[in-house]
């Protein structure tokens, strides 16, 4: 059935979006999360045409004959290469379509991190747009992770939110449904992998690959040393002979390599408190910092912080999906969740 204003937004869902740079999520409205999967599209360059998308572009990374190349349209949360975001997201919306048969959703809200421009945001409704929503709307990431870990963000109390994703990590004090205070570092999860790459370089002169940097750092990081001693036997091209080497990493080698990261991304917290009205201190102090991200999967990155800071700090429960999972409890409820977006919604866009 046609409606008279020509669109068919009776029966399309809404979605939830978390465009990262590392993963990108989609929350269908009554379904729940329907698409996690990396940001990555693999695009044969002579014909301009996208090979593979999300899982399948990321296996491919570094692996690819020279006329296909595996693209991160996302550096540090914001789009660098609008046509391939949009690529992506299209992609995995036309996935999800086909499974129920609809055409198009009708409202979306993506989580986007506090420090992009007026023109940065806009290029993100623009993708989500021209990817298949009919209107997008823009909610603060670390709004969106305090939503989705369940944190009385509506009580005028201080709620703390660490997140460290793949290109940002971002600190933000949420109270009464607004962010007071935030603060953005361009050091996470990728900036460990590069710190990875080049201890392994400087210190064995082997050169590795972004993904086996990814391997090292899930199977043996660590930021204070645990119980266990782990290693990992990693292989690589010798720089000096260029033939193949192999060497044993300790996580004492990778937790040198990252240290220097570790503490800018402790500074940071430290300066959000620092700068933060006393009252919200004391409530952080009482509640505590919640951690989010992929990031925040670093072995001991709690323990350190803690130990830094000297407040409670836990890791959110199911922490790589909680700022989709906050974009989803908005689109769910659009209604009461509007004065939350970035760009409230007028009456009439409600949709239920
Ligand atoms: N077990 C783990 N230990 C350490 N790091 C991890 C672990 N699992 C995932 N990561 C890292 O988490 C990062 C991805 O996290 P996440 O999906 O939250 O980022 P994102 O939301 O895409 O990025 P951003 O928020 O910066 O735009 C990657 O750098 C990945 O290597
Ligand atoms: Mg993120």
């Amino acid at each position: 059935m046609k409606l008279k204003n020509g669109s068919f937004g009776f029966f399309r869902k809404n979605v939830g979006i978390d465009l990262g740079t590392a993963n990108t999520l989609v929350y269908v409205t009554g379904r729940g999360i329907v698409v996690n999967e990396p940001t990555y599209v693999a695009v044969n360059e002579k014909t301009g045409r996208v090979m593979a998308v999300g899982n399948e572009a990321k296996n491919m990374q570094g692996r690819t004959p020279l006329n296909i190349k595996v693209i991160r349209p996302l550096v540090d949360g914001v789009i660098s290469d609008f046509e391939m975001a949009q690529e992506i997201m299209r992609h995995f919306l036309k996935r999800v379509n086909k499974q129920r048969g609809f055409s198009l959703f009708h409202t979306g809200v993506v989580g986007v991190p506090n420090e992009l421009t007026e023109v940065e945001r806009k290029s993100v409704e623009d993708a989500i747009v021209g990817a298949g929503v009919s209107k997008a709307y823009i909610i603060e990431s670390a709004l969106a992770a305090a939503l989705g870990a369940r944190l009385p963000v509506h009580e005028p109390v201080a709620n703390m939110i660490v997140d460290i994703g793949g290109g940002t990590t971002e600190v933000a004090i949420i109270s009464m449904g607004g962010t007071v205070t935030v603060k953005s570092i361009k050091i996470a999860g990728d900036k460990l992998n590069e710190d990875i790459i080049k201890f392994v370089k400087d210190e064995f002169h082997l050169a590795i690959g972004q993904a086996t940097a990814e391997q090292i750092k899930i199977e043996v990081a660590s930021a204070v040393p645990q119980k266990e001693q782990l290693s990992i036997d990693i292989r690589g091209r010798d720089l000096a002979t260029g033939l193949p080497k192999e060497i044993i990493l300790k996580d004492s080698h990778v937790r040198a390599a990252i240290a220097k990261s570790l503490e800018k991304i402790i500074a940071a917290v430290r300066e959000v408190i620092e700068v933060s009205p006393p009252e919200l201190v004391g409530d952080i102090l009482r509640q505590g910092i919640h951690m989010c991200g992929g990031g925040s999967l670093l072995r001991g990155i709690d323990d350190l912080i803690e130990k830094e800071l000297n407040v409670k700090t836990q890791i959110v429960e199911d922490p790589l999906t909680c700022v989709a999972r906050g974009t989803g409890i908005a689109v769910e409820d659009l209604k009461n969740y509007s004065y939350v977006l970035d760009n409230p919604l007028k009456p009439k866009d409600i949709k239920l």
